[in-house]
């Protein structure tokens, strides 16, 4: 590799994964792992990965969610990797982009199947300095969701799953249930946390200690939100907090339940504990404070163009009975049609308006986005701060409006990233000009 480059080769392949004691579980794998290798980058790297796709009798992708690729490198369901083929996927990661990323297929029809069977993995893409003491460490906590079979094997989708996003039985950490952290009193830790289910929204409290957000999707805010008891991050949503062990004792990482708005009967209890913190008594070496400006992130300034996507659901009678239908601005996703033309550079205000009875987590690829405020019943409250996403939930009834600035230009997909939804028609296509 060398000073800014980042090489590597990556495999998607069958494997086998013992969850559950001993049984065997056939999955999919990047390399033999679930999740992917954790790939570790700066900003300003120039990226290489050789790519083989040895999954047999079906195409895949590479999407680098949350980077600012160029769109022919973006892993879009365009260019399929066929079964036993190989590609180099290459892009320049310029300065500013540091965040807590990850990638996943993107197949056309198949996201959702693959990234259930396992694949998906983090790319964290460093900032060049880091205001974060060192001391804090910087741990990524990688949520997966695992359903398995008694006989070990992961299931196929469901009808409720294709509905309301597929939620498992297990929830994984680093590919792990339940593991244990153990710490000294007086710790500080810096945690990366990637919701990388696919359809399960997770709410996260670190037992009753006092969680500092200092970053979202997009890396860190201007300064720390301290104080939170509480991060919700829907599919795909990522953010890196600090969390202060103070006293001896257990500590439960715990997501609680939350309904998104379920469509039919039994709606699962997605509470869960997902790890232990074990504070011992030792006393760790008194951590520097942290900074109280993270750093800044750029005026997109006022929006010359308006967009805006509404997300509908539609029930019909098919040939095998009611199919549901998950619509934006009335069409189903077509990758032969362009459906948003953007201008590169130009900055434009984006209007999510979710009109359906579930929550619609909205992603665009390709850029990071400002959120500027939500409405709902007539009434807008402003973002409180200014910071970098790619993935917004929208919740049922809402309107979100975000700040938009694609850079580049080419194809880009926007869509809902429960991605039973995104395989049920719920994406789109902007071109960039
Ligand atoms: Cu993480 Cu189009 O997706
Ligand atoms: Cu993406
Ligand atoms: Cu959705």
């Amino acid at each position: 590799s060398g000073p800014g480059r980042f090489e590597a080769d990556l495999t998607a392949k069958p494997a086998i994964a013992r969850f559950a004691g001993g049984v065997e579980t056939p999955i999919l794998a990047y390399d033999d792992e679930t999740p992917g290798p954790l790939i570790e980058v700066t900003e300003g790297d120039k990226v290489t990965i050789r790519f083989a796709n040895h999954i047999p009798g079906e195409e895949t992708t590479i999407h680098w969610h949350g980077m600012p690729v160029p769109a022919e490198q973006d892993g879009n369901p365009m260019d399929p990797v066929a079964s036993g083929a190989d590609r180099l996927y290459a892009f320049e990661l310029p300065e500013g982009s540091a965040g807590s990323c990850w990638y996943h297929p993107h197949p056309h029809g198949r996201t959702a199947e693959q990234v259930y069977r396992g694949l998906a993995g983090a790319l964290i893409v460093k900032p060049r300095q880091d205001p974060i003491p060192a001391a804090y460490g910087d741990t990524p906590l990688f949520f997966t969701d695992l359903r398995l079979a008694s006989d070990g094997s992961i299931p196929p989708n469901t009808m409720a799953d294709l509905m309301n996003g597929r939620v498992g039985d297990h929830v994984l950490v680093n590919g792990q249930k339940k593991p244990v952290l153990t710490l000294p009193a007086g710790s500080r830790r810096r945690f990366r946390l990637f919701n990388a289910s696919n359809g399960r929204f997770l709410r996260l409290t670190f037992g009753t200690a006092p969680i500092t957000l200092i970053g979202s999707d997009g890396g860190l805010l201007e300064a720390p939100v301290p104080g939170l008891r509480v991060i919700d991050l829907a599919p795909a949503e990522r953010a890196e907090v600090v969390v202060a062990f103070d006293q001896p004792g257990q500590v439960v990482l715990r997501t609680e339940d939350v309904d998104h708005g379920w469509m039919g009967p039994g709606r699962p209890d997605t509470a869960a504990d997902l790890m232990t913190i074990d504070v011992t008594a030792d006393r760790a070496e008194t951590a520097p404070a942290l900074p109280a400006k993270l750093r800044r992130i750029a005026d997109l300034g006022p929006p010359v163009a308006t967009r805006r996507l509404e997300f509908t659901e539609t029930m019909s009678m098919g040939e095998g009975g009611m199919k549901m239908g998950f619509l934006i601005n009335g069409a189903s996703f077509d990758m032969n049609r362009v459906d948003v033309v953007a201008k590169a550079g130009q900055t434009e205000l984006w209007e999510i308006a979710n009109l359906a009875d579930m929550d619609h987590p909205f992603h665009l690829h390709g850029t990071q986005f400002q959120p500027v405020e939500t409405e709902r019943d007539g009434r807008v409250s402003k973002a409180p701060y200014r910071a970098w996403k790619d993935t917004i939930n929208v919740a049922r009834g809402e309107t979100v409006r975000l700040l938009v600035r694609q850079e580049q230009p080419g194809l880009r997909m926007y869509h809902c990233h429960i991605l039973e939804h995104e395989q049920l028609g719920m994406m789109g296509v902007v071109e960039v000009r």
